[in-house]
């Protein structure tokens, strides 16, 4: 087979390189996007782990399992009731796949309407000549490129001796299909790590029914987050049935045919045991360069297992970049996308820029998490002078008509300048208000200019306004 010859070649094609690929074919590049990810007929599923077992089918099962909380606990205040209602987890799961195959089929119009190329198997680098990479896909060298962008991602790390077999031990991946053939949602699911995934796939099966306990680590919950909001989130998840227990050791996981066996240690260091009928083990992710074989290149990987990029992206070889979950920084599907943005700008001579200070967060919990700057603990720990401000969503007209009126958003103002550092936020469409902080933060807002801005009424994001406001102590509302 002759080598093909591209400006650009990404490999992986998940929201790091994809976009990545797009982006670069946008500026003018001849470019190819290698993605190994088959669907379960063995066809091409670009898209990643984001679309194919992370955020888009978490968030379509999220979605599905709040219907059926609303409608058991919350239409009858809204003088709907239903009688006999019933749940079908595998329509729910098949549901979730369409979804999947929707933003499959799109990744590849995508490639088609912006004329890049793509190619279905593993890539990996196979050497260096004359300024050009040469890389192989399924193990034929078949293409060359000046330019190579690695956006290879990430795979769920596994507790030490006890391997994911998605039967009884699930990853994400086998988290998503409970149910795929019983039709029913388990009677008791274990979570180890009250982390992201821990916490929205232990609500999804929740909801669906589940008995869950979640077992963490740490004793402090939610570490990340701004103390306040992880309080209140402890208390609504605590009310909503969570059990999370923290400061917990595992000491041994044991499979039989009918379920699992944590025995573990508990705060107080008293030795438990935990029987469920799965595990989902949820304690971060590992980057991946499995198979990439980086050495014919001589890729850097630091002692994560991470390919060693500098602030730009750029790796340890000329013209080879990496971007995503592969690289340091927040595993996030809209921070790779800005990498890969950046990056392919770069290489275009361009400024690429991503401002690694404001990238939000999202929890998508009922209620939602979202944040973005600097978190209470943090600028304490700093000893940086701040002001801050809250407004609780109780006393927000759209939340009391949504019924929907738990949690509050939080602004924290530089005590000097009144320069927005961080904004913290629990309550319905957290997700969507966020956006607003974001584009505070980019455009170097005080709290004041968010409270001079006139904001829809009634909606949801008075309370961003009114949070401004509570900065100077003077909330309208509350
Ligand atoms: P990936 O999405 O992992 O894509 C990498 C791609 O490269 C894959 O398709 C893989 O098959 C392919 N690949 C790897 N090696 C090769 C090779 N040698 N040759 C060819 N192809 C290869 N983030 C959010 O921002 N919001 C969320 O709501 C969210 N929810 C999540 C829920 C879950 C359950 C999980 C697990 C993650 C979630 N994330 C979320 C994180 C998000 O999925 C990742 O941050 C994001 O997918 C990273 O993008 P990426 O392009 O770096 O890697
Ligand atoms: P995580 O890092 O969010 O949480 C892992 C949790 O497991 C931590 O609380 C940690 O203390 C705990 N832990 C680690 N080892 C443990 C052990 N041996 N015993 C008990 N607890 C242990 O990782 P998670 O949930 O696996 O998700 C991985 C990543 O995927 C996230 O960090 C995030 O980047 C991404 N993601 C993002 C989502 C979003 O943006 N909404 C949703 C889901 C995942």
């Amino acid at each position: 087979m002759s080598t093909q010859q591209f400006d650009v070649v990404v490999i992986g094609g998940g929201p790091g390189g994809y976009i990545a690929a797009i982006r670069a074919a946008q500026l003018g590049f001849n470019t190819a996007c290698i993605d190994e990810w088959k669907n379960d007929k063995g066809g091409p599923a670009p898209g990643g782990t984001c679309t194919n077992v992370g955020c888009i089918p978490s968030k379509a099962l999220l979605q599905s399992s709040e219907h059926y909380e609303h409608l058991n606990h919350h239409f009858a205040e809204h003088g709907i009731t239903a009688d006999n209602v019933q749940i079908d987890v595998a329509k729910m799961l098949a549901r979730k796949d369409t979804v999947v195959k929707q933003n499959n089929d799109g990744i590849l119009y995508l490639f088609k309407k912006n004329k890049v190329s793509f190619f279905h198997g593993r890539g990996a680098f196979v050497g260096a000549k004359d300024g050009l990479y040469e890389i192989s896909v399924n193990g034929t060298p078949t293409l060359a490129a000046k330019h190579v962008v690695v956006a290879t991602g990430s795979n769920a790390r596994a507790l030490p001796g006890t391997p994911f077999d998605e039967e009884r031990i699930l990853s994400n991946d086998g988290a998503l299909r409970i149910g795929a053939s019983s039709g029913a949602a388990p009677k008791k699911l274990g979570v180890i790590g009250a982390g992201v995934i821990g916490l929205e796939m232990g609500s999804v099966w929740r909801r669906l029914g589940a008995e869950v306990t979640v077992l963490e680590g740490m004793p402090t919950f939610l570490a990340a987050v701004d103390e306040g909001v992880a309080k209140e989130a402890a208390k609504v998840f605590k009310k909503q049935g969570l059990d999370i227990q923290l400061g917990v050791k595992i000491d041994g996981i044991k499979t039989s045919k009918t379920g699992v066996t944590v025995s573990y240690a508990d705060a107080k260091g008293e030795a438990k045991t935990l029987a469920v009928d799965k595990l989902i083990v949820s304690i971060g992710r590992v980057p991946n360069t499995i198979g990439l074989n980086v050495e014919a290149v001589g890729l850097k990987l630091d002692e994560r297992g991470a390919i060693v990029v500098d602030a730009d992206c750029k790796t340890n070889q000329p013209n080879v970049w990496a971007v995503g979950d592969v690289v340091r920084g927040p595993m996030l599907a809209h921070k790779a996308e800005e990498e890969g943005v950046a990056v392919a700008e770069r290489i275009a001579g361009q400024h690429g820029h991503v401002d690694f200070d404001i990238i939000p967060w999202v929890i998508y919990t009922s209620p939602e998490i979202a944040w973005v700057g600097k978190t209470e603990q943090q600028l304490k720990a700093e000893g940086r002078a701040y002001k801050a401000g809250q407004f609780p969503f109780m006393a927000n007209g759209r939340a009391r008509a949504l019924g929907d009126t738990t949690g509050f958003v939080k602004m924290l103002a530089d005590a000097k300048t009144d320069e927005i550092l961080g904004v913290h936020i629990i309550g319905p469409f957290a997700s969507e208000l966020v956006a607003e902080c974001v584009v505070a933060m980019a455009f170097k807002a005080s709290s004041e200019d968010i409270a001079r801005i006139c904001h829809a009424h009634p909606s949801l994001s008075e309370s961003t306004k009114e949070a401004a406001l509570a900065v100077d102590k003077r909330t309208l509302n509350f």
